[in-house]
């Protein structure tokens, strides 16, 4: 076993004071109503999981527009509110840190779900079938945002920001990975515009940015974070060369201040969207001085190695967490993990939840 000691030095990430260095990958588990209002059960999951060093929240929608995903909460309304309160308040009684991630899919929404046509940088289709309540349905053409339809967006995102605070999060991540509506502007395979959100590399970043800066307006850098995916292929969007866009994007982050940078990143032969594509964090890491979070595929020896070589400030674990709540005193005394269970990633219930056991301590 590799010696875990980098991993449970305390980060101070922004504002965010995290006790070790093992964090919650965001994983939408679908456990919220049909109305998109986050259930009971949700206060146990997550505090199940307070001992990491700090928790992103499931994806959660900014608005009806931007969330297609069947059972996912949302965070633009006050019974999402209410109901994310008693939540953040058992992740704290607990011990625990969680800030709310804000998403809007653009393209990979079904009109089934949001009541209308998806929206995206460019009239696109995603390839593959989008989960609805009525099973697996073919994606739907997406419609160009307009411009003059920015402004309400960002007021979106704002309005999710001041909700997630009210709603008792300590802070919130912007969802600019994976395909979705952020990412859809940014890479060049998705974005075809000939107007100042399309071209140039600052312009497919234009939406982005506005969305940074709309979001710190109302939580301060020191408490938004961002997510990215800088290499590889998500839901069909990829850029045709994501070295210099991604430089330029850590470049202009850096003068922001985030709280933390967060990437996916795939790899060959990774089990979570592989990818040839070279990895961008030894880039962006030059240009972004900030606490940098990386994930997708980590055990707990290379996170450590990771972070004892300084090539990132905190490793994020998504599949480890769903399935050891206790996954920080695992891999604090060398303990062996659970295994997940797929099919019971989406499912509503407790089963495959709330119900994976902690290590028996010897
Ligand atoms: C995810 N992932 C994900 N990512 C994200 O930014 N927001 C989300 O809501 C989700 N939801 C989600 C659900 C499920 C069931 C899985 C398996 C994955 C991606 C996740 O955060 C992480 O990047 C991947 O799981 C890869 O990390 P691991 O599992 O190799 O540590």
């Amino acid at each position: 076993m590799t010696d875990s000691a980098s991993l449970f030095a305390p980060l101070a990430a922004g504002a965010l004071s995290l006790p070790n260095r093992i964090v919650m990958a965001p994983l939408t588990r679908a456990r919220s109503t049909r109305d998109h209002v986050p259930t009971p059960r949700m206060a146990t999951y997550y505090a199940q999981r307070a001992s990491a060093g700090l928790i992103i929240s499931e994806a959660t929608g900014i608005s009806p527009q931007g969330l297609g995903w069947p059972y996912a909460p949302g965070l633009w309304n006050a019974a999402q509110v209410e109901a994310w309160k008693p939540i953040t308040a058992a992740v704290h009684e607990a011990g625990g840190r969680i800030v709310a991630q804000l998403w809007h899919m653009g393209r990979v929404v079904h009109s089934s779900v949001t009541g209308e046509q998806p929206v995206s940088s460019s009239a696109t289709t995603a390839p593959d079938h989008a989960h609805t309540y009525e099973g697996n349905q073919p994606y739907e053409q997406a419609r160009p945002l307009g411009v003059e339809e920015i402004p309400g967006l960002l007021e979106d995102y704002r309005k999710a920001a001041r909700n997630a605070l009210e709603a008792g999060f300590d802070g919130v991540e912007i969802h600019g990975a994976n395909g979705y509506l952020i990412d859809q502007f940014l890479r060049d395979g998705t974005n075809a515009r000939t107007d100042d959100y399309g071209g140039s590399i600052e312009n497919r970043a234009r939406l982005l940015f506005e969305v940074v800066n709309a979001v710190v307006g109302v939580v301060g850098a020191d408490r938004t974070g961002l997510r990215l995916s800088p290499n590889g292929d998500a839901q069909g969007v990829i850029d045709s060369n994501p070295e210099p866009l991604f430089a330029y994007v850590a470049t202009e982050l850096e003068k922001i201040g985030l709280a933390y940078l967060h990437l996916r990143e795939s790899r060959p032969g990774g089990t979570f969207r592989p990818s040839d594509q070279a990895p961008l964090a030894p880039v962006i890491r030059k240009h972004f001085t900030g606490a940098l979070i990386l994930n997708g595929d980590y055990t707990a020896d290379r996170a450590a190695a990771t972070v004892a070589a300084g090539e990132a400030d905190a490793i994020a674990f998504g599949r480890p967490f769903i399935a050891n709540p206790d996954l920080v005193s695992r891999i604090r005394t060398g303990a062996p993990l659970n295994a997940p269970n797929p099919s019971t990633f989406y499912s509503q219930g407790d089963e495959g939840y709330t119900d994976y056991p902690v290590a028996v301590p010897a």
